[in-house]
């Protein structure tokens, strides 16, 4: 209501309202390496384009008849009551997107402030404790790359409990960085210059393999982050990640249906639909397209996505789609590089508002009425 009236009354709003004026200032405002990384994908980007455009594939058919000037949002995330099935995604260098090169932090109060979770990134500028004590009353995810170093693993682990956690997300695309020409033409990976390795340098095992414990040694720490990074898991380490903690165990980067049912045999909680926002590996299909095979298999479990969400037209598909939640990455970044804390909540709201009107205007008000009979191919 308040973005709503204030732009009747004439109020213009600061921060853009349409994602592709928020994409040109942000690529205006951040530092040239630091767009390029965020903005770039894989290969050509094909497959980073088809996940915003394969939603236009798709059409919301409206119900009349159906009194919706009531909606709820709400839904009920590994026994978790949020407001709305909105979440953010894991981004490992968010904390450079903040001009005071805490944007972990940033991302924490937003989260606080519109009860949207955070799923906090491995690759942090902040040490997991000090985003934690930032989420107030709104849940949060702690999300683990896992490292070639099971002890360092566990120690992860175990902190993101200590700290409160709600739930580990373990990502299972990215045990090798995709091919990112953007990035191998500038040679600019942020965390191999030694930005967002706070979780590392804070950690008491990563300390206790550095050469005399030095964190403050760049040089070391980056030495010791490479040689860990990627851990090439196959399904005979389930069992070992599921013991590794007794929250929700989430697995992302899934979009073949027999690994959600491998994974869930595996005792997972929840899988997550997602193709790195396209920027792992070219060629492949649109997220969203993966989506209906995933919910699929997934029989009732829950299912995350994330890949090319703009709009909250495509909040609603996504939902219609079988998705329990929804993520973005890209969108609240920019948010956070042109605003601030106030920058990534105005995008949320934005993002919250266009879909609660979108469920009001076609006539559906819960989230159990968004099925994909709500949709049709477009031909
Ligand atoms: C990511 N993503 C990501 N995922 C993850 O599991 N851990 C991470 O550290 C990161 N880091 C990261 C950095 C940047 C700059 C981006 C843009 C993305 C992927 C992210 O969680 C999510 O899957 C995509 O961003 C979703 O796609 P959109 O919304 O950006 O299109």
């Amino acid at each position: 209501h308040e973005i709503y009236f204030n732009a009747l009354g004439g109020v213009v709003p600061e921060l853009p309202m349409a994602f592709a004026e928020l994409e040109q200032r942000a690529s205006e405002a951040l530092a040239p390496s630091v767009w390029s990384y965020v903005a770039g994908g894989a290969g050509d980007e094909f497959t980073q384009r088809e996940n915003v455009t394969a939603f236009e594939q798709w059409g919301l058919v409206p119900r009349m008849f159906v009194g919706a000037s009531k909606r709820d949002l709400s839904v009920d995330l590994f026994g978790l009551k949020l407001d709305s099935p909105l979440l953010m995604c894991p981004v490992g260098v968010i904390g450079l997107c903040g001009q005071d090169g805490h944007g972990d932090l940033a991302t924490a109060r937003a989260a606080a402030r519109t009860g949207v979770p955070m799923v906090a990134s491995t690759l942090s500028a902040d040490p997991m404790e000090d985003v934690a004590k930032e989420f107030g009353d709104t849940p949060g995810f702690f999300q683990l790359y896992t490292p070639t170093d099971r002890d360092l693993a566990e120690s992860l682990v175990s902190r993101a409990e200590a700290a409160g956690f709600k739930g580990i997300v373990v990502t299972m695309d990215t045990w090798v960085t995709g091919w990112r020409p953007r990035d191998l033409s500038t040679g600019n990976f942020p965390q191999l210059r030694g930005h967002c390795l706070s979780n590392y340098t804070s950690d008491p095992v990563f300390r206790s393999r550095l050469p005399q414990g030095r964190a403050d040694d760049t040089q070391a720490v980056v030495m010791q982050f490479a040689s860990v990074f990627g851990n090439p898991l196959t399904w005979d380490d389930l069992p070992w990640l599921r013991s590794l903690t007794s929250l929700p165990l989430i697995v992302k980067g899934l979009c073949h249906p027999e690994d959600v049912r491998r994974a869930k045999d595996g005792g997972v909680d929840g899988v997550y639909c997602s193709n790195h926002g396209g920027r792992q590996a070219n060629g492949g299909l649109a997220a969203i397209d993966a989506l209906p095979d995933v919910v699929d298999a997934a029989d009732g479990l829950p299912v995350l996505f994330d890949s090319g969400v703009r709009s909250g037209a495509d909040v609603v598909k996504a939902l219609a789609l079988g998705a329990t939640a929804v993520g973005i990455g890209r969108p609240y970044a920019y948010g956070l590089a042109l605003g601030g804390v106030d920058g990534i909540v105005h995008v949320l709201r934005s993002l919250l508002a266009e879909t609660d009107l979108i469920m009001a205007v076609d006539g559906y008000p819960t989230l159990a009425d968004l099925t994909p009979q709500a949709l049709r191919r477009r031909r």
